[in-house]
C-alpha cells in the first residue's frame, strides 16, 4: 500500500512544543518514521480515519513509507489544511547532487524523538546515528536539500532541529566582535591567528593579493629612496609551518622556540596576510631598510606586527623583519595608537597549554 505523508513547518513546530512540554509524540497526530515526525492529513481520497488507524510505533518502523518528493513542493487540491504543506524528500529517487553552505558553527536541539543522522544529505541514505529528543548537535553547513551539516559530516534534516535553540559553539562564549567562520578567527572583521586562535590545518589561502600588491607598491616607492625591500617569507602552509618549528624545536628546544617560532596552525604566515622581510636578524632595526619600514610601512597598510618589549603581549620576541598587512586605513590606526594588534583589538596570545 501507497502512503503519502505530508508534514506542515507549523505541525512540526506545534509538535515540537508538545514534546517539549512532555507530551509523547504518540499522543500527537504527528508520528516518527524513520526519523522524520509525520503528520497525517487527508490526501485523495484516503480518510484520515484509515491513516490513524495506524499506530505511532508501527509507522515509526516501517521502511515503505514512500514519501514526496523533495522537489515536489505542489500542494495537493484536496488537502483540506490551509497550512502550506511541506514535502519531504523521498526514497524513490535520492538526488545526490547537493550544495553545502558553511556557517557558523553552532548547536542545535533536536526537536524530536528517534530522529536519525544521515551519511548523505538525502532521505534513504545510509543511517548513521540515532538521536532522541533534545540531544544536542553541532551543525557547520546548510544543503539546499534543507539538510543541516553536522560536526562529524553526517547530516540531518532541518524539520528535525530547533532554530530557536541555536547558540554559538564555543566551550566559552566569544567575546564580542569575535567570529569563527569554517574555523578562522576574526576579530573586528580581521583575520586573526596567534597562540591564542589558531588556523585549521587546511586553511591555505596562499599570498592575499592585496598584501602582495601593497607590498609591491612599498617596495617601489622605497626603491626610488634607494632602500631595497624583498620578501624572504611570505605564505607559509600549515606543513611547513610544522617542520619550521620541529627544526627549531629540535635545534634551542621547546621553551625557546616558543618565543619566535609559531607552532603549526598558529603562524600569521599562514593567513596570507604576513612577510619577512630582508633579514631574520634583529640587527636588520638598525639598517636602513629596517628603520625605513618602521616608519613607512604603515603607509602601505602594514604594521611590525611583534614590536620590541612586547612579547607578554603579542607572544613572540621582535621582529623587525615581520609585517602583517591590514590595510592602509587600519594599519595607520593602529599604529597611530602605539599598540600591539592584540592590545588594539583587546585580545590575547597565549597557548592554551
Ligand atoms: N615567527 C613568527 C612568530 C611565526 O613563526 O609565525
Ligand atoms: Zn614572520
Amino acid at each position: 500500500m501507497k502512503k503519502e505523508y505530508f508534514v506542515s513547518a507549523a505541525a512540526v513546530l506545534s509538535a515540537f512544543s508538545l514534546l517539549l512540554s512532555g507530551c509523547s509524540g504518540a499522543s500527537h497526530n504527528a508520528v516518527v518514521t524513520d526519523g522524520f515526525p509525520l503528520t497525517q492529513q487527508t490526501v485523495g481520497n484516503k480518510s484520515p480515519e484509515s491513516e490513524s488507524s495506524e499506530s505511532a510505533e508501527s509507522s515509526a518502523s516501517s521502511e515503505d513509507v514512500t514519501t514526496p518528493e523533495s522537489t515536489d513542493v505542489s500542494e495537493p487540491a484536496d488537502v483540506t489544511s490551509t497550512e502550506e504543506p511541506v514535502t519531504v524528500p523521498s526514497t524513490d529517487a535520492p538526488e545526490e547532487v547537493w550544495t553545502e553552505t558553511p556557517m557558523e558553527s553552532t548547536v542545535m536541539y533536536v526537536n524530536t524523538n528517534g530522529v536519525y543522522s544521515r551519511k548523505k544529505a538525502i532521505m534513504g541514505s545510509e543511517k548513521v546515528t540515532l538521536y532522541a529528543l533534545n540531544d544536542a548537535v553541532t551543525v557547520v553547513a546548510y544543503t539546499d536539500t534543507d539538510y543541516f551539516k553536522l560536526d562529524d559530516g553526517n547530516f540531518i534534516h532541518k524539520d528535525y532541529l530547533s532554530g530557536e535553540e541555536t547558540v554559538t559553539t564555543t566551550t566559552e562564549p566569544l567575546p564580542e566582535g569575535i567570529t569563527q567562520v569554517n574555523g578562522v578567527t576574526y576579530v573586528n572583521g580581521i583575520m586573526i591567528a596567534n597562540k591564542t586562535y589558531s588556523l585549521p590545518a587546511d586553511f591555505a589561502p596562499g599570498v592575499q593579493p592585496d598584501a602582495l600588491a601593497a607590498f609591491y607598491k612599498m617596495q617601489y616607492e622605497a626603491a626610488a629612496e634607494g632602500i631595497n625591500l624583498y620578501i624572504i617569507s611570505g605564505f607559509r602552509s600549515y606543513e611547513l609551518q610544522t617542520n619550521l618549528y620541529n627544526n627549531y624545536c629540535a635545534q634551542d628546544g621547546k621553551a625557546a622556540a616558543d618565543r619566535y617560532s609559531a607552532r603549526p596552525g598558529h603562524s600569521e604566515h599562514q593567513t596570507g596576510y604576513a612577510f619577512d622581510l630582508n633579514s631574520l636578524e634583529q640587527s636588520f632595526e638598525n639598517t636602513a631598510e629596517g628603520k625605513w619600514l618602521a616608519a613607512n610601512c604603515q603607509r602601505y597598510g602594514f604594521i611590525i606586527r611583534y614590536p620590541k618589549g612586547k612579547e607578554e603581549v603579542t607572544g613572540y620576541m621582535y621582529e623587525p623583519w615581520h609585517v602583517r598587512y591590514l590595510g592602509e586605513e587600519l594599519a595607520q590606526t593602529v599604529c597611530d595608537s602605539g599598540l600591539t594588534l592584540e592590545e588594539y583589538l583587546g585580545i590575547t596570545s597565549v597557548y592554551a597549554d
